[in-house]
């Protein structure tokens, strides 16, 4: 597969293992250091308790050591001539950077990023338009001359995704593809090449493929003329690590109050303290090239809230995407090769559109919407991330309970659908990968091209791990459950001032709406462990099942195996069993023949038909085992005073729930009261 740039996706995942396997190389094949602390006179069997992180801190230390390199310009220009990689721009290393770790198809055939995957889930599509745009920049589309723009409500991962970038840029540049050279005394660490003169630019490109574009900053020309004599060859280049930390390539920009922030935050200042020294102030030892502009050469710039800054920055930063250059103190204008990334909320966002005195400004943005994750799975791995940043991990969390939070969370997000015969619910799940009837995997994208801003209101990731946090840290909590998480989030719409009424009258809908589906995953869950011997009894409702549906199929009549009767199919028992996942009247010759299709095929391979691999089928039988015990469990479970023998099979489901599902003796114990208030409201 022919990925724009030449070479193949394959090519780009080999590289990644190439990678991969030499840094493990690398690790495997270290001295062991020499500690004191390992040995320990007269008990030399004892582990040291601190030799795993010793290990690990070695291991990091040595997969993140970079060559140091220093030399001439005469010595990197043989070093450039063999890899032109190190002469690539800024976006094109991002561009490199963001590939390095693999590109995955998607069902639809879309490119996904493994790069993003370790952080953020279920918003691929606005994470392939950044990477779209890097790669049009990095093939020197003139989009890299314009300032990419995230825009959204609040915590949609705008943030962290600038945060990703800017940690794989730190590590890209540790590793030999991603290096960077630099000349060395440059306080904007500019790119060597800037040396040619420009004469010899054209004929450089010619025999090279190189290009260069840019000019010396001043303080380079300065050392040049003054230092180096003139000979460029002369001129210190080194490897440079970018780093946020160490301000080399990766800058970031935070809008304080506009009237007062000063313009120096972004391009340097004049040094008050040396300009006596060298009598002007258009002298550039007299300058602190120090802004975040100047020291992200290379690299890349994040502009935090970027419409809340004072017009007079969004300018600079317009001359510098478009020109590249910087516009510093009493100097021409400085080049500068960097990412501009810039994020803001959606609020701010529409009041900058609807501005004309922006316009110009506008027209140099690239705009990519970033929007809620639609997908329940990848709103559950969000929680779980949060939760394991917030360390609460000595309270249980009951099955279920995230998963329930984030069917609420996802429907607050979804816009009422406009197709006949699709309620919300089913939207939600088609969206996330699930079988729903009436609707298909390829119809999403058209559901999804009917709304408007679907994505862009709703609960947000961080309003629910609140509300859970305030319900984990209520004294006495050693467990919380679906219902006390739906119930905590309920009490945070009714304080939260943020929610208008109607969105709260939606909310108490939605959470009727999620509640109903807890209900049929806390009675599957009983269900489940009520049969202990599930397995066996369900493969004989199934085999029944298959016997009626061949009989059924071949227009024959069964055997009874004890009397030897000859009998009809029994319709009943299998419409029973199809009606409780809605196989319609018509639609049961179809699924007939679609189960008895697999069930010869497993046959033709020598193999019993495992009907666990059929999703419907398989929700079908434990739904009609279920309704064939009820009354059994109704009664175990709602009684008050349990016999002897409901005891023991009470705590035998709770003993199943515990080992099996994940629950713990607290959870499970409400559990079993939630269900049989739920089974005594039913009939
Ligand atoms: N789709 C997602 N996948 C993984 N984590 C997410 C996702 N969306 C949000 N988060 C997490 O939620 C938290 C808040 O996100 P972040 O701070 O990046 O939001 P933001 O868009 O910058 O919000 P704001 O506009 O309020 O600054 C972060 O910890 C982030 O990792
Ligand atoms: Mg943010
Ligand atoms: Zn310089
Ligand atoms: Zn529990």
């Amino acid at each position: 597969m022919d990925t724009g740039n030449g070479k193949s996706l394959v090519d780009g995942v080999q590289q990644l293992e190439g990678y991969r396997v030499r840094r493990r190389h690398n690790t495997r094949h270290r001295s062991p250091p020499l500690r004191a602390t390992t040995v320990s006179p007269g008990n030399g069997a004892r582990k040291d308790p601190t030799e795993d992180i010793f290990k690990k801190i070695d291991a990091h230390s040595k997969t993140h050591h970079v060559s140091a390199w220093e030399g001439t310009f005469r010595d990197y220009l043989p070093l450039v001539i063999q890899n032109p990689k190190l002469a690539q721009l800024a976006h094109a290393r991002l561009y490199d950077m963001v590939r390095s770790y693999g590109v995955e198809l998607d069902e639809h055939g879309n490119e996904r990023y493994p790069f993003f995957a370790r952080e953020l889930f279920g918003i691929d599509e606005a994470l392939a338009k950044v990477v779209e745009y890097l790669k049009a920049a990095a093939m020197g589309s003139d989009v890299g001359k314009r300032i990419l723009l995230l825009y959204g409500p609040p915590s949609t991962g705008k943030s962290q995704l600038v945060i990703l970038l800017k940690r794989g840029l730190e590590e890209y540049t540790l590793t030999d593809e991603g290096a960077v050279y630099a000349i060395a005394d440059c306080p904007q660490h500019e790119n060597p090449l800037h040396l040619i003169p420009h004469a010899l630019r054209k004929a450089f490109l010619d025999e090279y493929g190189i290009s260069i574009e840019g000019e010396l900053c001043p303080i380079c020309s300065l050392n040049l003329r003054e230092k180096y004599a003139r000979d460029i060859y002369d001129v210190p280049v080194k490897r440079i690590v970018l780093s946020e930390k160490e301000r080399i390539g990766i800058g970031t920009f935070v809008p304080s109050d506009p009237k007062s922030q000063d313009i120096s935050e972004l391009v340097g200042s004049i040094d008050l303290a040396t300009v006596g020294e060298y009598g002007s102030e258009s002298d550039p030892r007299a300058y602190r090239f120090d802004g975040e502009l100047n020291i992200a050469n290379r690299g890349m710039i994040e502009f935090i809230e970027m419409l809340k800054a004072d017009e007079r920055f969004l300018y600079i930063l317009l001359t510098l995407t478009q020109e590249k250059n910087i516009k510093t103190g009493r100097f021409s204008l400085i080049y500068a090769d960097e990412f501009v990334i810039a994020h803001t909320n959606e609020a701010e966002f529409k009041e900058f559109l609807a501005d004309k005195k922006s316009e110009a400004l506008q027209d140099r943005m690239i705009m990519v919407r970033m929007p809620y994750n639609l997908k329940v799975s990848a709103e559950i791995k969000i929680y779980e991330k949060l939760l394991r940043q917030a360390s609460l991990d000595t309270i249980h969390i009951a099955p279920h309970t995230l998963e329930v939070a984030a069917l609420l969370a996802v429907l607050s997000r979804l816009e009422e659908p406009k197709m006949a015969g699709l309620t919300l619910v089913k939207k939600m799940r088609l969206y996330d990968g699930q079988e729903v009837e009436g609707f298909r995997q390829k119809d999403v994208k058209l559901i999804k091209a009917s709304t408007e801003r679907e994505g862009m209101d709703g609960i947000s990731p961080r309003f629910v791990i609140n509300r859970i946090s305030s319900s984990l840290i209520r004294p006495n909590t050693r467990c919380i459950n679906p219902i006390d998480v739906l119930r905590a989030i309920k009490d945070g719409f009714d304080t939260h001032g943020s929610f208008k009424r109607e969105d709260r009258e939606k909310f108490d809908n939605l959470i009727a709406d999620v509640r109903r589906e807890y209900d049929e995953i806390a009675k599957n869950d009983v269900q489940k462990a009520f049969f202990v011997s599930f397995e066996q009894e369900a493969l004989t409702l199934l085999d029944n099942y298959l016997d009626n549906v061949e009989a059924y199929l071949d227009e024959k009549k069964l055997i009874d195996p004890i009397t030897e009767e000859e009998r009809a199919p029994d319709e009943k028992l299998m419409r029973s069993i199809e009606e409780k996942v809605k196989v319609p009247e018509s639609g049961k010759d179809a699924f007939r023949n679609e189960i008895f299709r697999k069930v010869a095929m497993a046959q033709r391979r020598g193999e019993r038909f495992d009907y666990t691999t059929h999703e419907k089928l398989k929700q079908a039988i434990e739904k009609q085992l279920f309704e064939e015990r009820r009354n059994t469990i109704k009664l175990t479970v709602s009684t008050r005073n349990p016999d002897p023998e409901q005891l023991r099979k009470l705590n035998k489901v709770i003993d199943t729930l515990v080992r099996k599902e994940g629950y713990c003796a607290e959870c499970a114990n409400e559990l079993l009261k939630y269900v049989s208030s739920l089974l005594a409201r039913e009939k």
